[in-house]
C-alpha cells in the first residue's frame, strides 16, 4: 500500500508556534528543502544500480531545489539570511533507527524518508490554512500536495525492491517509533 496515516496528529499550538516566528520558519524551511534535495542526489550516487531509483531520485533532488529557490526568494524579500545549519532533532532521531547492512538501509531510509514527507504533508498543510496572506497560503497548500507525491514515490519504491510484508511489518515499527519522537519534542518555529 503506498498510502498511509501517521500515528500521533501535530498539536494544534505547533501552527501558532510556527506563526509566531514566521521568519524563523522560513529560515528553518529552506534549509530542510536544500537538504532533502541533497539527500535525493546521495541516494542517486549510492545505487548506480537502481535505475528507477535513479530517476526518481534526480526528479525529487530537482523539485526539492526548485522549492528551495522558492523559499529563499520569500527570504530574501523579507531581509533574511541562512543560519548554520542546526541539527534537525526530528530528522536526526529518525535517522538512529535505520539499520546497518545493505538491504536493510535501503529499506529504512525509504520509509523513513516516506514518513518525513508524509509528515511534510501534514505540516505545510496545517501553516497553508492558518496564514492570511493569499500568496503564502496557496505557496504552502501547492507545497503540500508536492510532499503527497513525494511520500508515496517512496512508498513505491520501497514495494519495487521489497516484499509487500516485508515493507508493512517495517513501516509498521517505524510509525510507531515516529509517533513517540513527535510526542517528545518540544514544539519548535520551524518544520519539525
Ligand atoms: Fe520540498
Ligand atoms: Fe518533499
Amino acid at each position: 500500500m503506498e498510502t498511509y496515516e501517521l500515528r500521533c496528529a501535530t498539536d494544534p499550538a505547533w501552527v501558532d508556534v510556527a506563526k509566531s516566528d514566521f521568519d524563523r520558519f522560513l529560515i528553518d524551511h529552506a534549509a530542510c528543502e536544500r537538504k532533502a534535495s541533497a539527500l535525493a542526489m546521495s541516494m542517486v550516487q549510492h545505487y548506480p544500480d537502481k535505475p528507477e531509483l535513479v530517476q526518481g531520485m534526480i526528479d525529487l533532488a530537482l523539485e526539492e531545489l526548485a522549492h528551495f529557490r522558492e523559499v529563499m526568494k520569500l527570504m530574501i524579500k523579507r531581509g533574511l539570511r541562512q543560519f548554520n545549519d542546526e541539527k534537525d532533532p526530528y530528522i536526526n532521531a529518525l535517522l538512529t533507527h535505520v539499520r546497518r547492512g545493505h538491504a536493510e538501509y535501503l529499506l529504512d531510509r525509504l520509509l523513513v524518508f516516506s514518513i518525513v514527507e508524509r509528515r511534510g504533508h501534514e505540516r505545510f498543510y496545517l501553516i497553508g490554512q492558518a496564514l492570511e496572506d493569499e500568496k503564502l497560503k496557496d505557496f504552502y497548500v501547492r507545497l503540500a500536495n508536492a510532499e503527497h507525491r513525494h511520500y508515496t514515490l517512496f512508498m513505491r519504491l520501497a514495494h519495487r525492491y521489497f516484499d509487500n510484508e516485508v515493507v508493512s511489518q517495517r513501516l509498521d515499527e517505524l510509525l510507531d517509533i515516529e509517533a513517540e519522537i513527535i510526542r517528545s519534542l518540544p514544539l519548535r518555529a520551524a518544520v519539525h
